[in-house]
C-alpha cells in the first residue's frame, strides 16, 4: 500500500511516521512518500521518518520529493496536511483580529476565514492534480479549516474525508479516566469541525457520561479551561474550541497579553528541526507532545485503513450532512460518527440537535458556506458577507475593519486581491 503525504515536510510528520510504524497491522504501508516544496526541511523530516521506520523494523520504504505528480502516482491514499504561508501567516491570523476586539485564532473567526481563503484554492489545485494522475486515490484531509476545506473537496467531487484529532483525543482521555481500553469507548460527538459537543460517552452500550462528570468533572473542565458548572448544566462536554464562543471576551483579553500560539510553535519548530538533524535520533521526540496534534496519526491510520479495506466501522469524521441534521443543507460538512467503507464516510443517524447547539451550528454552517464562496470566487464583498454572517463578528463596523485587515495581510496569497 502506497501513501503520499502532502505537507510531508511538516515538523508533525514524525508523529505520523511513528503511528504508521506502530500500527502496521492495521495499515500495511509498503511505501510512504513525503511531498513538500521546502526541500531542506523535507530532507530533515524525511530522513527521520526513515529512521523511525527502521528502528521499529518496519519493512516499508520511506522517500521524499518535491514532485507532487510522481508522489501521488499509484498512491492508494493521499494525506493533506499543509499550511499555506506557514506559521508566519498563522501569526497574522492570530493577531490582527484582536485589534477590533475579536478572537485571533487559526481556525475560528476572522483568522480562520483568512486561512480558508489562502488554503482552499491551493488544496483544490492539488486535489485536481491527484485526480488527473490517480482518480481512485482517497484524500484524507487534515488541512485546516477542515470543515471548509472538506466542503470544497466534496463539492468539487473529490474522494475525500476530513479528519481532526479532537474526537480521538476525548476518546483516549475518557478511556483513561474510566480505566477502560480506548476501543471500548464510543462518543455521541456532534457539530462541525472545531465546534463540537460530546453528548454521550458509551461503554458497552451504556452512557457513562453522567458518571464521568460526577467523578472527573473537575479534571475535564480544568483541561478545557471551562467552568465545571457549564459541563454539568449541559450534561455534555464541549470541545475546547467552544471557549472562543462561550468565553470570547475573556479569551481576547488573554490573547492580547501573550505571544501568539504561532510564535510559540515557530520557536518549538526551530528546536524540533535541530533535534531532527541528529542522525542518532530515531523516534519522535518528547517535545512534539507539546503540539496540539496528539493521536492524529492514530486517527489517520484508522480512517485510511477503513477506506482502503472497506471495514465499515464507525469513526468520527467530516463529511456531507446528507440529511443527518435536517435543518442544515445536505452539502454542509458536519463532524459526526460515520460508518467508513470503501465508498467513503456515511454519517450514522443522529438524535435531533438540541436548540442550544443547533443555533450555533446553523449559524456557523451559513458562515462556512459564505466563506467557501469567498475562497472560490474572491472579492471584498464576499469576504465582508462571510464575516457579517459569523456569530463572533456579525456587526458592520467590525466586519468592515476585519475585511480590510484580512485583505491587507494576505494580499500575496489571494490571487484576486
Ligand atoms: C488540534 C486541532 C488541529 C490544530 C492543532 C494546532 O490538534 O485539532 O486542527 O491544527 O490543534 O496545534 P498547534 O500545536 O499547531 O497549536
Ligand atoms: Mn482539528
Amino acid at each position: 500500500m502506497k501513501l503520499a503525504v502532502v505537507g510531508g515536510g511538516s515538523t508533525y510528520t514524525p508523529e505520523l511516521a511513528d503511528g504508521f510504524a506502530r500500527l502496521r497491522d492495521a495499515l500495511p504501508v509498503t511505501e510512504l512518500v513525503l511531498v513538500d516544496p521546502v526541500a531542506d526541511r523535507l530532507e530533515l523530516v524525511g530522513a527521520l521518518a526513515r529512521r523511525i521506520f527502521a528502528r521499529q523494523g518496519h519493512p516499508g520504504r520511506v522517500s521524499w520529493t518535491g514532485d507532487l505528480d510522481a508522489a501521488v502516482d499509484g498512491a492508494d491514499a493521499v494525506l493533506l496536511q499543509l499550511r499555506v504561508g506557514g506559521q508566519a501567516a498563522r501569526d497574522k491570523d492570530e493577531t490582527w483580529p484582536l485589534e477590533c476586539g475579536c478572537v485571533g485564532q487559526e481556525t475560528t473567526g476572522a483568522g480562520g476565514l483568512a486561512k480558508a481563503l489562502r488554503t482552499v484554492p491551493v488544496v483544490l489545485g492539488i486535489a485536481e492534480r491527484i485526480r488527473r494522475r490517480n482518480p481512485g486515490a482517497w484524500i484524507v484531509d487534515f488541512t485546516n479549516p477542515v470543515g471548509i476545506v472538506t466542503r470544497a473537496l466534496l463539492t468539487a467531487g473529490h474522494r475525500a474525508v476530513g479528519l481532526c484529532n479532537v474526537a480521538i483525543g476525548f476518546q483516549r482521555k475518557f478511556a483513561r479516566l474510566l480505566g477502560v481500553a480506548p476501543e471500548e469507548v464510543s462518543l455521541d460527538h456532534v457539530g462541525l469541525n472545531h465546534l463540537t459537543w460530546e453528548r454521550a460517552v458509551l461503554v458497552g452500550g451504556e452512557d457513562v457520561l453522567p458518571r464521568l462528570l460526577a467523578e472527573h468533572g473537575d479534571a475535564v473542565a480544568a483541561d478545557l479551561r471551562m467552568p465545571r458548572g457549564l459541563l454539568d448544566r449541559l450534561g455534555a462536554v464541549p470541545s475546547y474550541y467552544l471557549r472562543y464562543f462561550y468565553q470570547h471576551d475573556e479569551v481576547v483579553r488573554e490573547l492580547k497579553g501573550r505571544p501568539s500560539r504561532a510564535a510559540e510553535v515557530a520557536e518549538m519548530e526551530k528546536r524540533l528541526l535541530a533535534l531532527y538533524a541528529d542522525p542518532a535520533l530515531d523516534e519522535k521526540p518528547e517535545l512534539l507532545a507539546r503540539r496540539g496534534g496528539a493521536f492524529y496519526s492514530e486517527a489517520a491510520v484508522a480512517l485510511t485503513s477503513s477506506l482502503l479495506t472497506g471495514a465499515g466501522d464507525v469513526q468520527v469524521v467530516n463529511t456531507f450532512n446528507s440529511g443527518t441534521f435536517p435543518f442544515l443543507p445536505d452539502d454542509a460538512v458536519i463532524e459526526v460518527p460515520a460508518a467508513v467503507d470503501a465508498r467513503g464516510a456515511h454519517p450514522l443517524p443522529a438524535r435531533p440537535l438540541e436548540p442550544l447547539y443547533a443555533g450555533l451550528v446553523a449559524h456557523v454552517t451559513a458562515y462556512e458556506q459564505l466563506a467557501l464562496e469567498a475562497a472560490l470566487k474572491g472579492g471584498r464583498d464576499r469576504v465582508f458577507e462571510a464575516l457579517l454572517a459569523h456569530p463572533l463578528v456579525g456587526r458592520i463596523a467590525q466586519a468592515d475593519q476585519l475585511t480590510d485587515s484580512l485583505i491587507a495581510h494576505n494580499r500575496e496569497h489571494l490571487a484576486w486581491a
